[in-house]
């Protein structure tokens, strides 16, 4: 049935990972992400609960094994846990593998629980900086000690912990060290993020803060010995074991080309716009379908499909020239990190 046939797009690619954002809004303002005075999405704009729901499932049928809820910060949406009990249900029937999310923090010491009991089993925490003052600046509205009770309320709960730490030359270049040996005392994995050409503002100034992850691992490599793992996870990570510690460590390079080939993700915004690739402006709207016909998925699934037959190839991301080639002018919070 044509419901069924899963997702594969023309350069033979199964789509098997959906980033869903549920909302724009954040309790943060880090200074990569947002401009410090953010005019949000107004509400009607936003996918219902009920929305976000159906177009999940709808994915799910259509082959999705793995879902990540992004935002903004999704915990900051209202009712969230209404969403992640029902999507709970996929988990049970094992039609779903996993649903994780990626947060800031700032909302897990509330939530940490009912995730677990949602089905939840591993989150990706963002976090740059292990100095209280430091992080106030980089998230300019975030405070580090509620994100240290959240983590301690996630592991409590029984949730595995992934940092994600975004490289900031200048920033937290002297931290590297205290970052991974903190992870590997709490037993966290963590990951290294290059700073993405995303957004409008403060570009040049992005461009000065490119710490490249080339050299985050030769660092690394100064004090422990690196063993590259084969796993990947069909996105720009890459991870090697440390073998000192036994840890994990993850270098996400967006910008670098070597991923596109085995790409097995698509992502939609809070407002059902859904971006084939990240790199790319390609978008395709499942909100108007989704609203059409409240009690039929055939205009949704035929959207999802066309959207996915157009999948670009790849990204054109460049940092090699002075100028962010290839830079899309939407900020992260807009496609979910
Ligand atoms: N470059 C790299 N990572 C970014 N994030 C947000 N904006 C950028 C950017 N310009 C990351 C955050 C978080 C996730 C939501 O996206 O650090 O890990
Ligand atoms: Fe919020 Fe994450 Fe963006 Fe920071 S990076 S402002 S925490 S969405």
């Amino acid at each position: 049935m044509m419901q069924h046939t899963p997702l594969v797009d023309p350069f033979a690619r199964a789509i098997t990972y959906l980033r869903v954002s549920v909302t724009d809004r954040c309790d943060f303002r880090c200074v990569y992400c947002m401009a410090e005075n953010m005019t949000f999405l107004p509400k009607r704009d936003l996918l219902t609960l009920e929305e976000l729901d159906r177009l999940c499932s709808a994915f799910i049928r259509l082959g999705v094994r793995k879902l990540r809820i992004t935002g903004g910060e999704p915990l900051v949406r209202r009712d969230i846990m209404t969403f992640f009990n029902a999507m709970g249900r996929h988990l049970d029937n094992g039609t779903l593998e996993e649903l994780t999310l990626t947060t800031n923090g700032s909302q897990l010491e509330k939530f940490a629980s009912g995730l677990y009991a949602a089905g939840v089993r591993r989150v990706n925490v963002s976090l740059d900086t292990l100095d209280n003052d430091k992080f106030a600046r980089v998230t300019r509205w975030g405070r580090l000690d509620q994100v240290m009770r959240g983590l301690d309320a996630a592991q409590a709960a029984g949730l595995r912990v992934k940092i994600n730490t975004v490289a900031l030359k200048g920033f937290n270049e002297d931290e590297l060290f205290a970052l991974v040996a903190w992870c590997a005392a709490r037993g966290m994995d963590l990951t290294f993020i290059e700073v993405m050409p995303m957004g409008d503002l403060g570009n040049e100034q992005r461009i000065d803060q490119y710490w490249s992850l080339k050299d985050v691992r030769a660092r690394l490599a100064e004090r422990y010995c690196l063993l590259d793992l084969a796993e990947r996870t069909g996105g720009p990570a890459r991870y090697v074991r440390l073998t000192e510690t036994g840890q994990k460590i993850g270098f996400i390079t967006p910008l670098s080309h070597n991923f596109c080939e085995s790409c097995n993700r698509v992502r939609v915004t809070c407002t059902g716009e859904i971006y084939t690739c990240l790199g790319q402006e390609d978008r395709a709207d499942l909100r108007a379908p989704l609203r059409a016909a409240p009690d039929d998925d055939a205009p949704l699934v035929a959207a999802i499909r066309d959207a996915v037959a157009d999948k670009p190839k790849g990204h054109d991301f460049d940092y090699s020239r002075q100028r962010a080639d290839g830079q899309v002018s939407r900020h992260m919070s807009h496609t979910g990190g």
